[in-house]
């Protein structure tokens, strides 16, 4: 059996000290085996003591993600009734790529780490343990022409949950990054497959800083967690379960107007300048509206133009464009 470091982690969850002996016993795997995981973990961010005589403890009671826990508390009708929770991934997006073809709409992936996590535009993505890393599995009977509608969604509920549950002002950054201030605090990377004009499915890649440490994140990633603006740690398990509760009814009603206009309504992009990088060059100029196929409307000069894609930076009024530019980082906001 290969050893994962999430075995371990299940033994020590409890807060109680516990013998590398009795892990090695239970997993069927050497003490060896056991103390490398142990490494792996604390390398990975987890305080975990060891005594002679008395084996390992974690340092404080650990919140782990817990899938019973989370079915416990989930009130949904389908989204993450299929619930895979990894250890340690490379990347939640590429387990749900994978698992794709055989899965039932809804499908979620959730794991403590991801080595490999992927951001917009090819960055990383930072997964250090304490976040939400989380991938849904989507297969909406609609054109690829309107998959914005999923975008726009998530991003509502994910801001609906943060205002309602923890009285957050959550905002959006277009095209849908979440801002708590000028902090960001999660974002989304949504992968698709389809045919010439119908997706065949759409893996949403959410990745919202809880409880983590970004103590180690550069600066200038302009980043917030949950925990560092309430005070206090959160119980993942409950928040998954309520996110998914919030997708799934704000999802049913993707093609109502209103989800358009409460994104709309929580952008923090609108009317302000923005610098918007994308393949086809950049254009600075002020964002002046939102269309309901998603795109930012850009007044540069005297002319209007519509940006469907691309990567956005808010600009202070004054700011020397090269050296925001320069800014741009992995899970960071870009300003
Ligand atoms: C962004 O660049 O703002 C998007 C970040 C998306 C990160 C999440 S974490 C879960 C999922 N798995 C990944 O590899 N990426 C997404």
């Amino acid at each position: 059996m290969k050893l994962a470091a999430l075995d371990i982690l299940s033994f020590l969850a409890s807060g109680e000290w516990v013998s590398g002996e009795e892990m090695a016993r239970n997993l069927g795997v050497s003490r060896a085996a056991v103390c490398k995981q142990v490494k792996n973990l604390r390398q990975r961010g987890y305080e975990i003591s060891s005594s002679t005589g008395k084996g390992y403890c974690l340092a404080k009671k650990a919140d782990l993600l817990d899938a019973d826990r989370i079915r416990c508390s989930l009130r949904t009708a389908w989204l993450g009734r299929d619930l895979q929770v990894r250890g340690e991934v490379s990347s939640t997006n590429e387990v749900a790529l994978s698992r794709v073809s055989y899965s039932p709409n809804g499908s979620v992936v959730l794991a403590e780490i991801q080595t490999a996590g992927r951001g917009r535009l090819s960055r990383p993505w930072a997964s250090p343990p304490g976040g939400i890393w989380m991938s849904l599995i989507l297969k909406p009977a609609m054109p690829l022409s309107q998959v914005y509608r999923i975008n726009m969604a998530v991003s509502v509920a994910l801001c609906r949950v943060l205002s309602t549950q923890f009285g957050l002002d959550a905002g959006i950054k277009w095209p849908n990054d979440l801002l708590v201030g000028q902090l960001k605090i999660c974002g989304i990377l949504m992968e698709v497959g389809a045919q010439v004009d119908r997706l065949d499915y759409a893996v949403v890649g959410i990745g919202l800083n809880v409880n983590n440490d970004i103590s180690q994140f550069p600066a200038e990633w302009r980043s917030t967690t949950l925990a560092a603006q309430l005070g206090h740690e959160i119980d993942r398990c409950d928040l998954i379960a309520r996110i998914l509760q919030e997708i799934e009814m704000a999802y049913e009603n993707m093609e109502r107007k209103e989800i358009f206009e409460e994104w709309r309504r929580r952008s923090v992009t609108l009317n302000r300048q923005v610098l918007i990088t994308s393949a086809t060059g950049d254009r600075r100029g002020r964002a002046v509206d939102l269309a309901e196929d998603g795109a930012l409307i850009l007044e540069i000069g005297e002319k209007r133009e519509r940006i469907l894609a691309g990567d956005c930076i808010h600009l202070r009024d004054e700011q020397v464009v090269s050296s925001v530019a320069s800014a741009a980082g992995a899970n960071g906001e870009k300003r």
